[in-house]
């Protein structure tokens, strides 16, 4: 614990003035405490107490590019001398709505904002302005935001303070099972699917084959807009995110993490008819930050970079590398750690040997306790990841911190 002392003071002095000493409730299952960060550069970075981490966190998946990209951070810089915030329009926000429907060429029309949370409450809006009806359906095991109206997953009871009234227009539906949703929407007064195309917050699994291309065909026949939230997936299993992989399209994108490479911004994108009401003002969508000139500046110069560098191979071949050394790595321990994903988001794993399909599967499959154990002695080891066990890889991870990480799992495993 020594390792962790001036942390722990930070937090000590932390939690006197900020609620629980952290200002998003996920970093309270910081282990041993949350710590507290100095720098970090391209796939590293360091903590109060001096120690240098291979991070994997890479802000949430935000860090597609790493940590400190140059051509983001001189975007940034530049777009200062300018100003910050012209509460008006300018031109770098049509050249990132230029680029994404380059980019996405399924979307016609964006929208701007600031977190993939209220993008996914303003696509339930214009889903209800679109079909006249209230309900819609989500997934077992996804996530779409913090707030209220999306936070629940309906297996689990609300949250104190969670308005009750927020379930009432939510259909919790098993994912990866086409006969559960067709039953869902033949009860009507279904406005919207919301779904992750890769479900990333519950283990990390991909669509069963046709699943994808079964949801269009539903939704479509059931008048029904599908929102896909592309918020960890956009810009990072691909340039063209999840869906320019499966070559299926929703109604609704949803676009964040990756987007801005660390800065705050989100986009919704869809159809020139389903954004008429926002285009005419009868359907709200505000707020006083949306296209604020750094976060704009930092988008434009991170998908230029994506389409200019093309390091989607290369991140994807870095994650494949480090599933393939860790995988089914038989502990000393007795342990079997499991390393999931198609490579850029990759999800660890101890427990049953199986291939889980849906999050029942994958929570019966999975020993938590375990893995906390294994993250926290991989911290200790030198390599820094999420607090359920999901890597990030980004374009700054090197072979050699791949080699590094394993190296320091086969420690780590060995202290558990
Ligand atoms: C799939 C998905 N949707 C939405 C969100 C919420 O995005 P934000 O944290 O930017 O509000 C997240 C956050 O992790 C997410 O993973």
């Amino acid at each position: 614990m020594r390792r962790y002392r001036v942390s722990r003071d930070l937090n000590m002095r932390a939690r006197r003035t900020i609620a629980g000493g952290v200002n998003s409730n996920v970093r309270l299952a910081a282990i041993p405490w949350p710590l507290g960060f100095d720098r970090a550069a391209g796939s590293r970075i360091w903590d109060v107490d001096g120690n240098e981490y291979i991070d994997f966190a890479m802000g949430m998946g935000t860090h597609i590019l790493g940590h400190q990209p140059a051509a983001v951070v001189d975007a940034v810089r530049r777009s200062l001398d300018s100003g910050q915030l012209f509460a008006g329009q300018h031109s770098l926000e049509c050249r990132l709505a230029e680029s994404i429907v380059a980019i996405a060429p399924w979307i016609e029309q964006v929208r701007f904002g600031l977190s993939g949370t209220e993008m996914n409450l303003l696509a339930l809006r214009i889903a209800r302005a679109a079909t006249g009806r209230q309900r819609f359906v989500r997934f077992v095991g996804h996530y779409h935001g913090w707030l209220d109206p999306v936070l629940s997953s309906g297996s689990s009871p609300l949250m104190p303070g969670q308005s009750a009234a927020a379930m009432v227009d939510e259909v919790v539906v098993k994912w990866n099972d086409l006969a559960s949703l067709d039953a869902a929407l033949s009860q009507g007064d279904v406005a919207a699917v919301v779904m992750e195309p890769v479900m990333c917050n519950t283990g990390c699994i991909p669509p069963v084959s046709g699943y994808l291309a079964g949801v269009k065909e539903i939704c479509a026949r059931h008048g029904t807009v599908w929102v896909v939230d592309e918020v960890i997936t956009g810009f990072r299993l691909s340039l063209s995110g999840a869906q320019g992989v499966f070559g299926i399209c929703g109604d609704i994108t949803i676009f964040a993490k990756a987007m801005g490479a660390g800065f705050p911004i989100a986009a919704l994108g869809a159809s020139v008819e389903l954004l008429a009401g926002v285009a005419n003002g009868t359907v709200n969508h505000s707020g006083t930050y949306n296209s604020g000139l750094s976060s704009v500046a930092a988008a434009v110069a991170s998908l230029d970079e994506l389409t200019g560098s093309r390091p989607h191979d290369r991140i994807a071949r870095a994650g494949n590398r480090l599933i393939g050394a860790l995988s089914g790595m038989a502990t000393r321990s007795g342990h079997v750690l499991r390393v999931e994903g198609p490579g850029p988001m990759v999800q660890m794993r101890f427990g049953a040997d199986v291939v889980p399909t849906s999050p029942e599967e994958f929570r019966a499959a999975s020993d938590p306790d375990v893995l906390r154990s294994f993250i926290a002695a991989w911290q200790d080891h030198g390599v820094r990841t999420t607090s359920r066990g999901m890597c990030f890889l980004s374009a700054a991870h090197s072979d050699h911190d791949i080699d590094r990480a394993v190296d320091a799992a086969v420690a780590a495993l060995d202290m558990i």
